[in-house]
């Protein structure tokens, strides 16, 4: 019998993606997701890539009790990976204690939920966003967290916080949390992408869409940075290259290969690129310009950062594959398919 993961946020961005390697990799896939920021025609998505449609349960996991309930029905979950959280920095800022709710009281609910019902592995979505600008580059696990620029990065320091407590109190339990660098790219089918609601934060949605003439051009956060073009710099990764790790993951906690029952691992490639190279890049690997001004820095944006993965290299035995023309082809084709199908611009 395939082993079942719970993914919760599983119709979102990096929890689509993830589903999808989890299904190739022969495991079953149970969903968990509001909806409250991605669209139920994702599981068709993933289902033309996979030929299965991943169960599919939609509610909120601040509902506790509906998530018990959730736990009795579905009795036989191997594993959970929580994707499930809001995720705009900026947002995060206005509205300070909706991010602090969802975010936090979703993640004690879940704890709560594993602990009663004999569920004793999960994967947890981090962020590089807890290191600020790192000391050293480039960064490693070791690296001090520093005080979060933002909610929501403080949600994710106080995750990891409550995460490491809870399971030193509680030696069944085990996680592995992820921080990831800065996701970027679409399935190589085009079929399942990234559809931030309204005017994008991130940088590469914000190309593609330019590029599609949905925007009249990007704003280009400072060019007076101290790095080679002025722009700032951060580790672009694969989405698939990531969502492959989360595999990796649950692989390592279900073969019992952890070393402790509490694990942090940083998923990027290593390398890191400019704004400028971004747009560059994109434009010579799509042949389509992209228009584009300078202005000021974004307030709260670090200068420069990039992984040191050589713990998930030796640990997960994963790697980044994907070149950033890969992806960034990749999140074009997407861009593509979504507004013909989808969304028009
Ligand atoms: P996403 O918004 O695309 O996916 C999150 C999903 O969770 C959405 O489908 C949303 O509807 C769902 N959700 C949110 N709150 C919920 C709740 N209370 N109950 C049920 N479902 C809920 O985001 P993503 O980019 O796929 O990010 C996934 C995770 O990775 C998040 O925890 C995010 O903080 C983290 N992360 C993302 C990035 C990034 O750049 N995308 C970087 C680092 C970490
Ligand atoms: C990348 C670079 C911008 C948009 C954020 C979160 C972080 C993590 C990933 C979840 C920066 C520049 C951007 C634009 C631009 N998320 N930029 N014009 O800021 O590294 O990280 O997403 O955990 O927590 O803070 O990613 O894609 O927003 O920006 O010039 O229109 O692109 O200034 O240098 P960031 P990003």
């Amino acid at each position: 019998m395939k082993k079942k993961i719970l993914v919760t946020g599983g119709t979102g961005y990096i929890g689509s993606h993830t589903t999808v390697e989890l299904i190739n990799s022969g495991y079953e896939v149970i969903i968990v997701d509001d909806l409250s920021n991605s669209e139920l025609s994702v599981l068709d998505g993933i289902e033309k890539i996979t030929g299965i449609k991943p169960g599919f349960v939609k509610f909120d996991l601040c509902d506790r009790e509906r998530l018990m309930q959730f736990f009795e029905d579905e009795k036989n979950i191997t594993a959970i990976i929580h994707f499930a959280a809001s995720k705009s920095v900026g947002e995060s800022v206005q509205k300070p204690l909706k991010y602090y709710r969802n975010n936090l009281v979703s993640l004690i609910n879940l704890i709560e939920g594993m602990q009663q019902h004999n569920v004793t592995r999960m994967v947890f979505s981090s962020s590089c966003t807890v290191y600020g600008q790192p000391d050293t580059l480039p960064v490693s696990e070791n690296a001090p967290v520093k005080p979060a620029a933002s909610p929501y990065g403080n949600t994710k320091q106080i995750s990891e916080e409550m995460l490491q407590d809870v399971l030193s109190s509680d030696e069944i339990l085990h996680c592995i949390s992820l921080r990831y660098f800065n996701p970027i790219g679409a399935h190589p089918t085009g079929w399942i992408g990234e559809h931030p609601m309204g005017k994008p934060e991130n940088l590469v949605p914000y190309v593609t869409q330019t590029a599609i003439g949905l925007r009249s051009h990007l704003r280009v956060f400072g060019i007076d940075y101290h790095t080679p073009d002025g722009s700032a710099i951060r580790d672009y990764l694969h989405v698939v290259d990531l969502a492959k790790a989360h595999v990796a993951a649950i692989n390592r906690m279900l073969e019992g290969k952890q070393k402790d029952n509490y694990e942090v691992f940083n998923l990027g490639t290593g390398k890191g690129y400019s704004v400028l190279e971004i747009i560059h890049t994109f434009e010579e690997a799509t042949g389509v310009k992209v228009k584009y001004v300078i202005t000021d820095r974004r307030p709260g944006d670090v200068e420069k950062v990039w992984a040191d993965t050589t713990k998930a290299n030796r640990e997960l035995g994963w790697y980044a594959k994907s070149s950033l023309a890969e992806a960034l082809v990749s999140a074009w084709k997407w861009e593509q398919y979504y507004r013909k199908n989808y969304r028009k611009p």
